[in-house]
């Protein structure tokens, strides 16, 4: 056992094998858990400090031990020691499981072709034992495939592209501002247009006028759109802008989020109709939803 392991992989090993165990068990968020919980990185020195008040008591005893033995009994423990093979020369001896090269004449086989010989050594485990593997992985499969009817590969991404689509579906929820005017709808809570209202007045209504009737810009009010009507167009020509050097911005490079965005958009559809004074004349096609 010491063999295997001394001191310096033994003392890692406990401790962080300790660590690892805590972090695994103690719901820590994000963070570490002996960050987030100062009294796990206490117990870790604690930790810390019995193993080596161990190590320590440990190493004293055995030399006590080393002591009361007579001169040759002591030797005679060292040699052990020394002369036992580690156990990766152990594995790797029984992992190939080949005849030493002093032993070949032993398998060399009865054919010679030209002085090139060969040899029959015994298959070696590793290799015997990868192939038990294969045919017990095999019989599995087999079953879980063919038997029990598993999802096949293909089935198994459209499951996952399924269930990532509805996350996605679940994420756009909660994020207002992933909209663009692919996606946008039209919106219809009070708090909303009032909201859109505040930009409109804000921020358009010096070229479209605050009852939306137009002046430098056109007439938001009326059934006829330059550049398209729908909650789509819409919030396009707002974030991106109307036809070059006609004086209409795109207002997501002045910074207006697209939430806001979809609100102003909401509030100017519910202007449709309302026929206010002094409006200016149509301009562009009558629009009409598909
Ligand atoms: C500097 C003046 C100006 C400001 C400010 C302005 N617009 Fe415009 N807007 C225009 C002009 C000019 C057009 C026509 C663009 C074209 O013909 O390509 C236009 C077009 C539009 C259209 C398309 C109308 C149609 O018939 O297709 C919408 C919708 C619109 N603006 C909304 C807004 C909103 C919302 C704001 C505020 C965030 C705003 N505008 C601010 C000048 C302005």
């Amino acid at each position: 056992m010491k063999r295997y392991f001394p001191l310096h992989i033994r003392v890692p090993l406990i401790f962080f094998g300790s660590a690892g165990i805590l972090e695994y068990f103690i719901d820590s968020g994000d963070q570490p858990a002996f960050i987030k919980h100062p009294e796990i990185a206490l117990l870790l020195v604690l930790i810390l400090f019995i193993i080596i008040v161990f190590e320590v008591c440990y190493a004293a005893i055995n030399n006590m031990m080393l002591q009361m033995l007579s001169e040759e009994e002591r030797k005679a423990k060292m040699n052990a020691v020394v002369s036992k093979p580690s156990w990766l020369a152990n594995f790797l001896k029984n992992a190939t499981n080949a005849t030493p090269i002093e032993h070949e004449e032993e398998i060399v086989l009865n054919h010679n072709y030209d002085g090139i010989k060969e040899l029959d050594n015994a298959l070696p485990p590793w290799w015997v034992w990868g192939f038990y593997a294969t045919i017990v992985f095999a019989v599995v499969y087999m079953a879980r495939y063919h038997v029990f009817d598993g999802d096949s590969q293909i089935q198994e991404f459209e499951n996952e592209m399924e269930i990532a689509r509805i996350e996605i579906e679940e994420y756009k929820k909660t994020a207002k501002d992933l909209v663009d005017h692919t996606t946008v709808v039209a919106l219809t809570e009070a708090s909303d247009l009032e909201a859109g209202k505040a930009v409109f007045i804000q921020n358009c209504a010096v070229c479209h006028k605050p009852d939306g009737g137009g002046s430098i810009g056109p007439n938001l009010t009326d059934e006829h759109w330059v550049l398209g009507g729908g909650i789509n167009n819409i919030f396009k020509t707002i974030s991106q802008g109307g036809r070059p050097a006609k004086g209409m911005e795109a207002w997501s490079k002045k910074g207006m989020k697209p939430s806001e965005i979809q609100q102003v958009a909401s509030y100017i559809l519910t202007l449709a109709g309302t026929n206010p004074a002094d409006a200016k004349a149509p301009e562009g096609d009558i629009w009409k939803a598909e």
